[in-house]
């Protein structure tokens, strides 16, 4: 059995889990509230009635559970020279060209940004959300600012999606990333090759 270090909390992992499931069950309840084409999602939740009823709730939800992980890891990805010095480098290390690049800590660039995309995305979707919130919310705000809330709502969940999507993707495409979610630990091997500062920072005391 390989070497194992420690990369997330049981609270952290069903924090991301909890908002994991509101995401999707929000991305198909949204897609079939926005759209004809996708009303058939709204089975999902028991049919239209409920899916709008439900849809604004399980974003309060989402919210609050994500703004508490994200609280959690805010500092760690925070970008930093090291981030800035990969990004001007980023056509050579696509070419296998990268030599003497600053080590990665607990996350890279990518899952940065990825981070803040979300930050930036679910705290649109919230606010935009409350000022389209019918019929409690909606009657407070000027018509102009509703329909602003209502385009700012779609673009933010299609970017939110979209992100999302990469996030899996690059979940299951290093291996060994997905059990850092389920099983809390990942191989000494793949920390010291993905997060070698990381790697190095958590055995400084050992
Ligand atoms: C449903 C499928 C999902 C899978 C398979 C998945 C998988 C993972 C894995 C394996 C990690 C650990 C990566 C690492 O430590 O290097 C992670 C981290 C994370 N995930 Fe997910 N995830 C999913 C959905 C979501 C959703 C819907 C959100 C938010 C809306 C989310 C937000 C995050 C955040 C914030 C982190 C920490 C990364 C960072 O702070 O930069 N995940 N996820």
């Amino acid at each position: 059995m390989s070497e194992l270090v420690k990369r997330y909390t049981a609270r952290e992992r069903a924090n991301h889990w909890f908002v994991a499931l509101c995401f999707i069950l929000l991305a198909i309840s949204g897609l079939a509230l926005f759209h004809p084409a996708f009303f058939f999602l709204s089975s999902l939740l028991g049919g239209g009635t409920w899916s709008r009823i439900l849809h604004p709730f399980i974003g309060v939800l989402l919210a609050i559970s994500f703004f508490g992980l994200a609280a959690r890891l805010w500092t760690q990805n925070r970008i930093s020279d090291a981030d800035r010095e990969w990004k001007k480098r980023l056509g050579d290390i696509l070419c296998n060209k990268a030599g003497n690049l600053p080590e990665i800590g607990k996350y890279n660039i990518g899952q940065k940004y990825l981070f803040w995309t979300l930050v930036v995305c679910i705290a649109v979707l919230l606010l935009s959300g409350i000022v389209i919130w019918q019929p409690w919310f909606t009657p407070y705000f000027p018509i102009v600012l509703v329909r602003l809330a209502v385009l700012a709502h779609a673009v933010a969940a299609f970017l939110a999606i979209l992100a999302i999507i990469i996030h899996i993707y690059s979940a299951i495409w290093v291996k060994g990333s997905i059990r850092a979610m389920t099983r809390g630990t990942v191989s000494a091997a793949w920390a010291r090759h993905h997060h070698p500062a990381w790697y190095k920072e958590i055995n400084k005391g050992s």
